[in-house]
């Protein structure tokens, strides 16, 4: 099967399939102030991440390009990120340089958005040399290194072969010219890959937890006979991913993703100490059902919400909300009791 098909599939797919497990939010509560002691108008979205300064911490995360028709996709992304000013990601550029004729279907984000925080995407295992082409094909600002081996697994064509990749990850993130954030694509993470990525200097790591997009199950769609079905609830969800990096909070800019769908998912991520929030499926359905126009909206909206929620919670930045309580319950409380987490 060409790259080209599997990144339709992925768009298919995405598009297609129901979001089925829990990211874990529903256990988590901030604790209602009926005195907040603040204004509306006081409150700013500003946040940074990897040394750049961004004023929302919306990202618009890695989804596509390789194949022709997901130019059209993506300059939609663009468009979308351009009138809501915030960033946004391309999906993985290894098609593209493979085959320099599939550039356009990514660049295209950069000539939309001239002037917007845009972010490369390669796999974990590519070398310093491809990551500077994916950074140069799109004027990238910060470069992604995803890691997907449960989904690698799942794939009949896919990589089987893990060992060295984080030799390979710390020589990207020393050699490319832009900050490189780690990410996972709907797995999760846990404080034992976290202390790996610390120790090789990583600045900035995307937990993509459980409970969102689920890439076993889209890759389960594609393959023929049997399928990895018990792989499908394979991983921490996003909360846990979160919670596991209590402990990094200070040594990477975190972003929480996976499954979030509105700006309360995003408060949640913003109160365990993630700089930024990405949000993939949620924002492609809407997208590619009713437009750019409408997906402007529903941004403008998520953006106006998280601003009240600020505001209820006393907060005038982002950042504020990490040092309100919140409280964990059911199974994402078992879990930390079980892993000692505080
Ligand atoms: C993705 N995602 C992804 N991630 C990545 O690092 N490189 C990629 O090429 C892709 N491709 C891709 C295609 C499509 C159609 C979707 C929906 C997603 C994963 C994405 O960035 C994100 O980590 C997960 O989707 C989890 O977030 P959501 O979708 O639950 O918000």
């Amino acid at each position: 099967m060409s790259i080209e098909q599997r990144k339709l599939d992925h768009v298919r797919y995405a598009l297609e399939l129901p979001i089925t497990g829990s990211t874990g939010f529903s256990d988590l509560s901030f604790v209602h102030r009926a005195l907040p002691e603040s204004d509306l108008a006081d409150v700013s979205l500003a946040t940074s991440v990897g040394g750049l300064d961004l004023s929302s911490p919306i990202l618009l995360n890695a989804m596509t390009g390789g194949a022709g028709p997901t130019e059209a996709i993506n300059r939609k992304l663009a468009e979308l990120a351009k009138h809501s000013g915030i960033a946004m990601a391309v999906g993985s550029q290894r098609a593209a340089l493979k085959d320099p004729a599939l550039c356009s279907t990514y660049s295209v984000v950069r000539e939309v958005n001239p002037n917007g925080i845009i972010i490369g995407n390669l796999g974990a295992g590519a070398t310093v040399e491809d990551a500077e082409r994916a950074v140069e094909m799109i004027g990238a600002d910060l470069l992604h290194l995803h890691l997907n081996v449960a989904q690698e697994l799942t794939m009949p064509e896919g990589d089987r072969s893990f060992s060295d990749l984080l030799e390979k990850i710390q020589r990207v993130v020393e050699g490319v010219s832009v900050p490189v954030i780690v990410k996972e694509v709907g797995n999760g993470m846990s404080i034992e890959t976290y202390r790996m990525l610390a120790d090789i200097g990583v600045q900035a790591v995307d937990v993509a937890g459980r409970g969102g997009t689920n890439f076993v199950a889209i890759e389960n769609q594609r393959r023929s006979g049997r399928q990895f079905q018990h792989l499908e609830s394979w991983g921490q969800t996003t909360a846990v991913s979160l919670l596991e990096a209590q402990d990094f909070v200070n040594t990477f800019d975190l972003i929480g993703s996976g499954g979030v769908q509105h700006a309360h998912d995003a408060a949640k991520c913003l109160a365990l100490g993630a700089k930024m929030v990405g949000l993939a499926g949620a924002v492609l359905r809407p997208l590619m059902e009713h437009g750019v126009e409408y997906a402007t909206e529903l941004v403008d909206h998520l953006h106006s919400e998280l601003r009240a929620i600020l505001t209820l919670q006393g907060c005038r930045k982002v950042g504020e909300l990490a040092q309100r309580p919140l409280i964990v319950r059911g199974e994402t409380a078992e879990w930390c009791r079980l892993r000692g987490l505080r």
